[in-house]
């Protein structure tokens, strides 16, 4: 739709930036943490771009306080960080980490003191190792349990402070890489396992969301999705379908999940087809149920455009372009559903993911109409190589790509969408899991790359101040 007058955003609309754990903390092995099984898989060689880990990252474990003081410089109106599980539980379970508990605490105070709102998320891709170890992590029916007390135990810890909760973050993408392309840990290329651990960190998800609604009444949980909407290639009925199935097989088969507690009908056949769906037990869907989310979050950063695939047509690839070698992606596909094509009308960006702002404004108009729900943009930006050069960073590229993508926020709340943040990814530089520390997001440099022992100082680039002015003026200035 177009409107003669664009609506303004909310008053309280939450203007913010998001991080993760592992890409920012470091301090891996510090005050009591146990190993995450990310810990693990950076050390096994050929894993991540030229080896980087998370061992040290940019820091924040040690300097909050620099950066949280650069937010409220910015005026940022709220931050999402998530919680590293083993720096609570350093085995999974059992003895919490008091020094663990501190770290966040006072990372929580520090935020409220510049009135910055901490929306937290319970778990960002970091499953202790030691339940891995135990029982498979993901694979065991298990860690449900373990899993809702670990997220019981920061509920009654930080509920009375923080409102806004993520419970688990791009579960189609942790489960995906981790089961599917073997990309992330356990790095395991099985679609049998990859939907029962799937059905798992589902029921997961809902304990974790019914235990909130108990414990911290007045807050609001949602799970971050990573969503790509898609498009056909042309009018041609069998794209038009090719459309439609994947967006049924990569989208609704988890958002109608979260939503409604039911899986779509056409997946769940094809999956039982393939001798691929998971096993629900009794009392499965109930939990489903029971446990549905107060928002949607979305993680926004591309489209994508398929056609028809045959049955013998181009199967999924499990390489990516994790070079920043434009072009470098493989073809891939699910044969008998669809395949990924070109968009001759979107950019892209050299590590090939589409530059396409209107597809977020399409894509919160669809969960808008599919689910009701309010949405948190919880992470949405631009990675790019940055320089520094005499002292700054001018990324005018960057900020092109987040006044569109705020812009098609805008039209969305002009449509009707209710909208309830917006966190771009990333307040600081920081460690893209398979691209090493060159692929940079952040409103604030860090001067680092490869090596460990770097300066890390942090220095504002020209999108910062450009973010702080869009902040000030409530989004009119974009
Ligand atoms: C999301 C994740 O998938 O995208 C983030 O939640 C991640 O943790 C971000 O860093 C960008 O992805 P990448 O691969 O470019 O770092």
């Amino acid at each position: 739709m177009e409107h003669k007058k664009r609506t303004s955003f909310p008053e309280d609309f939450l203007w913010g930036s998001a991080s993760a754990a592992y890409q920012i903390e470091g301090a891996w092995d510090a005050d009591g943490k146990g190993p995450s099984v990310w810990d693990e898989y950076v050390r096994i060689p050929g894993t991540t771009y030229k080896g980087t880990n998370g061992d040290v990252a940019v820091d924040h474990y040690h300097r909050y306080k620099e950066d949280v003081k650069l937010m409220a410089d910015a005026g940022l109106k709220a931050y999402r960080f998530s919680i590293a599980w083993s720096r609570i539980f350093p085995q999974g379970k059992g003895e919490v980490n008091e020094a663990g508990l501190k770290f966040y605490d006072d990372l929580i105070d520090e935020l409220l003191k510049y009135n910055i709102e901490p929306l937290v998320t319970i778990y960002h891709w970091d499953i202790p190792q030691a339940l891995f170890d135990e029982y498979g992590g993901w694979e065991s029916r298990e860690v449900i349990q373990d899993f809702t007390n670990y997220a019981i135990t920061l509920f009654k810890r930080y509920g009375d402070r923080v409102k806004y909760w993520v419970s688990l973050n791009e579960q189609n993408i942790f489960v995906g890489m981790g089961y599917g392309q073997a990309l992330h840990p356990p790095k395991v290329s099985d679609s049998k396992r990859m939907y029962a651990v799937n059905h798992i960190a589902n029921l997961a998800n809902a304990s974790v969301i019914k235990a909130f609604h108990e414990i911290v009444p007045d807050g609001k949980i949602g799970p971050s999705f990573a969503y790509t909407p898609h498009y056909p290639i042309d009018t041609d009925p069998k794209n038009v379908q090719a459309a439609d199935d994947a967006e049924e097989l990569n989208s609704y088969f988890w958002m109608d999940v979260y939503a409604y507690g039911r899986y779509p009908s056409a997946v769940w056949k094809y999956l039982e087809e393939q001798n691929i769906a998971p096993t629900i037990e009794d009392g499965d869907m109930e939990l489903l149920r029971a446990g549905t989310p107060d928002f949607m979050g979305l993680n926004y950063y591309q489209s994508a455009t398929v056609a028809y695939n045959p049955l013998d047509g181009v199967g999924m690839s499990n390489e990516m372009n994790t070079t920043g070698k434009k072009g470098t992606s493989k073809e891939t596909g699910v044969p008998g559903i669809y395949k990924k094509v070109v968009n001759p009308f979107v950019k892209t960006t050299n590590w090939d993911w589409t530059i396409d702002p209107k597809g977020l404004q399409i894509a919160l108009r669809r969960i808008n109409s599919r689910y009701q729900l309010p949405i948190l943009i919880t992470e949405n930006g631009l990675g790019e190589f940055d320089k520094l050069v005499d002292g700054e960073v001018n990324d005018d590229y960057r900020i092109d790509y987040l006044s569109a993508h705020a812009t098609a926020i805008r039209d969305a709340i002009s449509d009707g969408v209710d909208m309830l943040g917006y966190c771009t990814w990333s307040f600081t530089d920081l460690l893209s899991w398979l691209n090493g520390y060159q692929k940079r997001y952040g409103f604030v440099y860090v001067d680092r790359d490869v090596e460990d022992d770097a300066p890390m100082t942090r220095i504002p680039k020209k999108s910062y101040y450009w973010y702080k002015k869009v902040i000030e003026t409530n989004g009119e200035e974009l």
